[in-house]
């Protein structure tokens, strides 16, 4: 692609502006709703030691091969694998990140809906239940097509003007308010059996699905397996190191997740409360937190913002997948793209709207599967379709794109390269392939 060609599809303006953008996607409900909930149904410390296992050694060799992946060929994921392997099926690993990414955002919105709706719940001191919020559709719906919309108005601006502008800002001030609740939390009494808890690895504990599920939150919480990070490495500059990059991202969407774990689970057992309540976790301990403080519903409305923006920020990219294969591929104008893309998402996430207790009994437990249909989604897309499209970005790069090729990509803006490259290559080529084929297979071997 000409130099000129590549500025007019739109590049990050500086190095700083993708890590934040990069970052952006990859902190988000994940990290703060999905993190510990998950550790707490799979037994704390043990969790948090497989989880981070998973980030050094599946999650960061994957992000570095698809921030490379995107950079070299300048597309988007299905024309990314279409420009390093013309005329092979390798695009289909493409068409397959393109689905997962219209598959988690339509529940992942009904989520950020949620947060939305309880920065006016903490603000109005309003008490009710989370499940009674939640299996309210004259609450859920509405906010749920809020999300859509205003994700949408985002990503119609572009990379510059609209991805880049709003992470800048937002993500840093998260980081100072998750510190101050965390003192608060440490500090109540009985907090130390929850650090415990979160802490002190069990490994009797463990079993097929717990580390299933920590390779999976890896994945979900860095946004990896979809193209996500395929689509904002397309954009990303030839003076950028993309090691550094991913290992920026990596470190700091990993402190934010451990910082969550920090925040929840001595406040978990201060107050007597299970840590395997499941989804609901978060936004129940978290309004009981604020309560404590002087100025607890301000500062909740507070936090409920911030998380709502870090969602926005990750539901921006999982929408820029989506609409760069339309625009890239299929050459349609942006602005239609998204509007057309959202008219999906917000079909494919009624049912999981609808899917809390309550509402639509079938919804709410599926039959045969026992799990709501929101439960169902998270774990098919945000588990095992991550997993597999992780597989197929690491065998293609370790094995397909020729190495010299791909070398010489990462030696841009990053000269000492070559330094590294063996423990990626070995990483790539045999050590997540075959440790993430052995879970998957464990998986479908046990059923859902
Ligand atoms: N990483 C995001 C989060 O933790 C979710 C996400 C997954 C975004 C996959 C993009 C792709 O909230």
């Amino acid at each position: 692609m000409l130099e000129k060609d590549v500025e007019a599809r739109g590049l990050w303006s500086s190095k700083f502006g993708f890590i934040l953008a990069a970052a952006g996607s990859a902190i988000g409900l994940g990290n703060i709703w999905r993190f510990p909930y998950t550790t707490g149904q799979n037994g704390g410390g043990a969790f948090l030691v497989l989880y981070l296992i998973c980030i050094i050694l599946l999650g960061l060799p994957i992000m570095i091969a698809e921030l490379a992946i995107g950079r070299h060929s300048r597309r988007d994921p299905v024309g990314a694998f279409e420009v390093i392997r013309p005329g092979s099926p390798w695009k289909l690993i493409g068409y397959m990140g393109v689905t997962t990414g219209i598959c988690i955002l339509s529940y992942y919105s009904v989520l950020a809906g949620y947060t939305v709706g309880y920065i006016g719940k903490s603000l109005a001191g309003n008490s009710t239940s989370y499940e009674a919020f939640t299996s309210n559709p004259l609450v859920s719906i509405p906010l749920f097509l809020a999300f859509i919309v205003i994700t949408v108005l985002v990503v119609q601006g572009g990379v510059k003007n609209g991805i880049e502008r709003w992470a800048r800002i937002l993500m840093p001030t998260l980081m100072v308010l998750l510190v101050i609740l965390i003192i608060r939390s440490i500090t109540l009494k009985g907090a130390g059996e929850g650090l415990a808890f979160y802490f002190k690895p069990d490994f009797s504990k463990v079993t097929g699905s717990t580390v299933l599920a920590a390779l999976g939150q890896a994945f979900f919480s860095l946004s990896l397996g979809m193209g996500a990070m395929i689509t904002y490495g397309s954009y990303l500059s030839k003076d950028d190191n993309l090691v550094a990059s991913g290992c920026y991202v990596a470190f700091f969407d990993t402190l934010i997740a451990v910082m969550a774990g920090l925040l929840i689970f001595p406040a978990i057992f201060a107050m007597n409360m299970s840590p395997d309540e499941g989804p609901g976790l978060v936004f129940k301990v978290l309004p009981r937190i604020f309560g404590l403080i002087p100025g607890g519903r301000i500062v909740g409305a507070f936090f409920f913002i911030l998380l709502s923006i870090a969602a926005l920020t990750s539901t921006i990219s999982l929408l820029e997948v989506v609409t760069s294969y339309l625009v890239d591929e299929k050459h349609w104008l942006r602005r239609k793209a998204v509007w057309i893309v959202a008219a999906v998402t917000f079909l494919l996430g009624l049912p999981a709207a609808l899917s809390q207790e309550g509402m639509v009994p079938w919804l709410a437990k599926l039959p045969g599967l026992g799990t709501s249909f929101l439960g169902f989604m998270d774990w098919l897309f945000g588990n095992i379709m991550l997993g597999i499209g992780a597989v197929f970005i690491a065998i293609f790069t370790g094995w397909v794109w020729k190495k010299e090729i791909s070398s010489k990509e990462l030696r841009e803006g990053f000269p000492g390269f070559d330094r590294i490259a063996p423990v990626l290559f070995f990483l790539l080529r045999f050590f997540c392939p075959v440790v993430i084929l052995i879970v998957l297979f464990f998986i479908f071997k046990a059923g859902v």
